[in-house]
């Protein structure tokens, strides 16, 4: 396990938790938004879960304990071996498979698992197999797709199976990142010096994700929630910071990370952030999203105590 090499902090869980720094919004981690959805929505955690539960890029497993307990059964997909071992050691109960997030969602709808999922969860991890359909990252460079219309479609598709996987009245929360804030428009502004994100930029993948979850309510599948919540994410010291950088959004590319300007225009990133307890502050945001699979009219009526 090397620290310097390409994606080490997606093939190596031990690497992840090291770089991934706490995100907070309106006074809460994202772990603690996510909990609390769940209570509000599903009830405290039960004793003995119900539900058919899926989880998408579920990385070491830090979501996946929120979502354990409400689960008969839960099944857990990454792409990476070393996320999916991680996860296995941490939880003898679940299923696991590792895959990519389109191959599991087709797979699933073929093995004739639409409908039958009360809850599904993609945290930080529905913009990856998004962008894979226009484009592949490795450590030699991007390949990009030379036909744009047949990743869109891929896209949708990929959007469209991942509704049908959901149960009547289940809910698919997700956490996505924000392209806007300042600190993903300088990764955006960085990794355009290998190549240019495909359709309407970096934030191609939300746009992709949003308009299928509008389409999907509008054909009356369920309600689509969204909200976006401004944050911040707490880096202990300037080195932390630097790694999150180069380890968590440039993926140790080794043009990119063996470049002296890419190396100031994230220094002076850092620096303008840094607090003066030598923590550093970067603001942040993040979609929270929850397609409820709920298409009963009535739903809209009054309850007795409104
Ligand atoms: C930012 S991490 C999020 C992990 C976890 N959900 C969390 O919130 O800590 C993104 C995860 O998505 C996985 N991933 C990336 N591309 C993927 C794909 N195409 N299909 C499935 N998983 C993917 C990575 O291996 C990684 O574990």
């Amino acid at each position: 396990m090397s620290t310097q090499e390409f994606n080490a902090g997606y093939r190596y869980s031990e690497i992840y938790e090291e770089v991934l720094p706490p995100h907070y919004y309106g006074g809460k981690e994202d772990l603690d938004l996510v909990r609390d959805y769940l209570s509000t929505h599903l009830g405290p955690p039960p004793d003995a879960g119900k539900h058919e539960v899926l989880e998408l890029g579920c990385g070491p497993g830090r979501l996946t304990s929120l979502l354990a307990p409400y689960a008969a059964r839960l099944l857990a997909t990454d792409k990476s071996e070393g996320m999916i071992s991680a996860v296995r050691q941490r939880f003898a109960d679940i299923t696991t498979r590792c895959t990519d997030t389109e191959s599991v969602v087709h797979a699933l709808h073929r093995e004739g698992r639409s409908n039958s999922f009360d809850l599904i969860g993609a945290f930080w991890s529905m913009s990856y197999p998004l962008l894979e359909c226009f484009e592949e990252t490795t450590a030699d460079g991007v390949v990009s797709t030379t036909d744009p219309e047949q990743g869109r479609t891929r896209a949708r598709s990929l959007l469209q199976h991942l509704v049908d996987l959901l149960a009547p009245g289940g809910h698919m929360i997700m956490l996505f990142f924000d392209a806007n804030t300042e600190e993903q428009r300088l990764v955006t502004n960085l990794w355009e010096r290998i190549a240019p994100f495909p359709g309407t930029g970096r934030d191609y993948t939300w746009n992709l994700l949003h308009d299928a979850l509008i389409d999907a309510d509008i054909d009356d599948r369920g309600t689509f929630h969204h909200a976006r919540l401004p944050g911040v994410a707490v880096l202990r010291s300037t080195t932390a910071a630097q790694d999150w950088f180069l380890t968590g959004h440039l993926n140790n590319y080794a043009k990119l990370c063996n470049d002296p300007r890419v190396h100031s225009a994230i220094d002076a990133f850092v620096h303008k952030h840094l607090r003066p307890d030598g923590t550093v502050h970067i603001p942040s945001a993040v979609h929270f999203v929850d397609f409820h699979a709920d298409t009963n009219p009535s739903r809209h009526l009054p309850t007795a105590d409104s």
